[in-house]
């Protein structure tokens, strides 16, 4: 059977190395529960590459960031209350509905990719409703090309509602994104070997779709590995952001305190690229058929505020084509595709 949401009433204590997390990482609680169903698309949102952005772009996003870290603690769209939902669902708070003996853990899995969909989504239209912008956009990282290789300068100013100062100082700019572990102090090497690591796990390393999506989660069951993806540059930059100096690389480097830096979600938002670029432009000569259609995948779900703060629940089903979601990306040219190794 499919994975089913959480039982918010029911959420606990999230750990951290075996220790509680010493905050709660639960939302506040709802009766009511609709079911969501993606609205009507009139105009396209197009997340931007962040390297790129505008100084009104910045100045708009800046002022969305800072108004939901004004919002009511209790309320469910503020900025602490949105990072707790990655600590809920991944450090232990929840169990898995009706299995009391399983925690409810979305990484590692094909749950990946859908469950950072969802989350990005509403994060992205509450924003665009802080500033009455439906058509506001999350910007993305894009460290797969040399000319995003570093953490985007608007997000290193220290005034900035973007900023975060638990990140390691070795990774701020000019320091050049390290997707293989690599500590090669040449730059030129670092970016050669980014671009090989992308080609591997986007094209060569993928025999068939759970090589890429990750492997089956069920009802009950633990998560046996994730795809390529999430394995590779996602975790990768997680690591490479995170602060050594804090007890658990805080913030970027553990799943609890990841959603505390705004850098999280343009990182996702790359991250959800990958998925859309494997699915629509990659040749398929390798992997001929990309879609999952195992009903325990496509009905799994979960449990969302909207930018309303009404709770909403949502399945994987209805994320599977970013453009019926509303959003689509700034293209950007991929100098990996050409990178064999
Ligand atoms: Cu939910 Cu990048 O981790």
């Amino acid at each position: 059977n499919p994975i089913q949401p959480p039982e918010l009433d029911k959420c606990g204590t999230a750990t951290v190395n075996d220790k509680p997390v010493e905050y709660s990482c639960c939302p506040p609680a709802t009766q009511r529960i609709i079911d969501y169903r993606l609205p009507p698309v009139f105009q396209m949102k197009i997340r931007p590459s962040a390297h790129r952005v505008s100084p009104e772009y910045i100045f708009k996003y800046n002022l969305a960031i800072d108004r939901m870290k004004r919002l009511p603690k209790d309320d469910p769209r503020s900025f602490m209350q949105q990072a707790n939902i990655h600590c809920a669902y991944c450090n232990g708070a929840y169990d898995q509905a009706g299995q009391s003996n399983v925690d409810l853990q979305v990484h590692n899995s094909w749950l990946f990719f859908p469950f950072h969909r969802w989350y990005l989504y509403f994060y992205e239209r509450i924003l665009g409703k802080l500033i009455g912008d439906p058509t506001f956009a999350l910007p993305f990282w894009n460290w797969d090309n040399p000319k995003g290789m570093t953490i985007p300068p608007m997000f290193v100013d220290p005034n900035s509602a973007l900023y975060d100062e638990k990140r390691d100082p070795a990774s701020l700019p000019p320091a050049v994104v390290d997707l293989g572990f690599t500590k090669n102090t040449d730059t030129l090497q670092v970016v050669a070997n980014n671009l090989t690591i992308m080609y591997n796990e986007m094209i060569r390393g993928n025999a068939n779709v759970y090589d890429f999506m990750g492997q089956p989660l069920r009802e009950g069951g633990e998560p046996k590995g994730g795809g390529s993806s999430e394995r590779g540059s996602h975790t990768a930059v997680h690591v490479w952001v995170g602060d050594p100096r804090q007890p658990n690389g805080e913030d970027l480097g553990n799943f609890y305190s990841a959603g505390r830096d705004s850098l999280f979600y343009c990182h996702h938002a790359n991250v959800d690229r990958m998925w859309t670029l494997w699915q629509y432009f990659l040749p398929s000569n390798k992997v001929p058929d990309k879609k999952i259609t195992d009903p325990d995948f496509l009905n799994a779900a979960f449990l969302f505020y909207d930018e309303n703060a009404q709770l909403v629940r949502v399945t994987v089903k209805d994320c599977l084509d970013n453009l019926r979601m509303g959003y689509d990306f700034e293209r950007i040219d991929l100098p990996w595709l050409d990178y064999r190794p």
